[in-house]
């Protein structure tokens, strides 16, 4: 164990969970409802840059009502996890590319940027405080949710002087529960996730507010996810409500939409289709008509098809329905042997949870 807490003073929480709370609360979490006893926690101001870094007790945090990020949403935040190893050691997945993100995401939302080495220190020194949070059960792992805000209290519409940098960790489960068959999926028909020049690659708070609506008509057609379509043609998958979309075809090649700056650039996206290539597979990365799956999916040319994310994991698709649309992905038999997305699921938590080498250096010691 390195010491993460080097820029990060703890104050303990002096009154954390009991034994008790931990384990029941632990047991089987609803996603991201309950939460460790830390948080971690930096704060910048203009010209001073970023200080005051600390893991402190989790608490409200008073904001001014008129903080910006309550009125325009100058926001923006991560999803990570951190594993426990069968020797009981814990481990992050690729947080490099995480920190790397929430950069970029900071850059576009007119937010000063967190360094690599402030959220490695941010998130390590509060895993490393909660550790005995991160459970050993069979496809736990405690969820990091890394989030800047703007808190300066000023309604002008400008980039704020005082900014925050919160972290939180909540242990978790899988996020759309076990797949089984696969889930339904509502294709959006009225509604847009993001648009050329817009924030679609960018991890901020608006997208995800903007997805909820479409999301509940979703749930309302007996969907657990909403898939939207780009929205200059109206014509191409992007991206499901806070995850990415992978197609299968019968010749065991894979198709994904191609990173338009309307996508969000999905860490496990990137990391199962670095997988996927090295079993040998042709992968493209490109634009995607809902036409092409719909047709293949009726043709039995595209046999899979599945969502991949840090809180989903990898989750099957069995069928696309609209309010013009209801398609299943064709049968599996017994015979056709395990689906890609279950070989994936294995290949890629097996790596996390150290079960499996790790070739490409993604796994990092907390
Ligand atoms: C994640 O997968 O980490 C996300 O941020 C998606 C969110 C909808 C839970």
């Amino acid at each position: 164990t390195q010491a993460p807490t080097a820029s990060f003073t703890v104050i303990p929480n002096r009154r954390p969970a009991t034994d008790e709370e931990r384990w029941l609360a632990m047991e089987d979490p609803v996603f991201g409802k309950v939460f460790t006893d830390h948080m971690a926690r930096a704060t910048w101001r203009e010209g001073d840059g970023w200080a005051d870094r600390r893991i402190v007790p989790l608490a409200p945090i008073p904001l001014h009502p008129a903080a910006a990020v309550l009125h325009y949403a100058q926001q923006a935040f991560e999803g990570l996890k951190a594993y426990r190893w069968a020797d009981g050691s814990i481990k992050l997945f690729r947080p490099e590319a995480n920190a790397a993100r929430l950069a970029a995401s900071c850059r576009r939302m007119a937010l000063p940027e967190v360094s690599e080495e402030d959220f490695l220190a941010a998130v390590e020194g509060l895993v490393e405080v909660d550790q005995n949070w991160v459970s050993g059960t069979d496809g736990a792992s405690l969820y990091l949710r890394p989030t800047v805000i703007a808190t300066e209290a000023s309604l002008l519409v400008q980039p704020a002087a005082e900014v925050d940098l919160l972290v939180t960790a909540s242990p978790v489960g899988a996020y759309m529960g076990a797949a089984g068959e696969g889930v339904s999926i509502w294709v959006s028909r009225g509604y847009h996730r993001a648009n050329p020049g817009g924030t679609g690659d960018t991890k901020t708070a608006g997208n995800y507010a903007a997805s909820m609506l479409p999301q509940k008509e979703a749930k309302e057609h007996g969907c657990s996810q909403v898939l939207f379509l780009d929205a200059r043609e109206d014509t191409y998958v992007e991206e499901l409500g806070g995850m990415n979309l992978v197609a299968v075809r019968a010749d065991g090649s894979v198709l994904t939409p191609r990173l338009t700056g309307t996508i969000l650039p999905g860490v496990t996206r990137d990391s199962i289709l670095t997988l996927l290539r090295d079993e040998g597979r042709t992968v493209e990365e490109r634009d995607i008509a809902l036409s092409e799956l719909v047709e293949g999916m009726e043709s039995g040319e595209i046999v899979e098809l599945f969502a991949c994310g840090t809180a989903a994991v990898v989750t099957p698709i069995a069928r696309l329905v609209s309010d013009d649309l209801d398609v299943s992905v064709p049968e599996r038999s017994e015979d056709d042997g395990p689906s890609v997305a279950e070989t994936m699921r294995v290949r890629l938590t097996d790596i996390q949870y150290g079960r499996a080498e790790d070739p490409h250096g993604w796994v990092r010691e907390v």
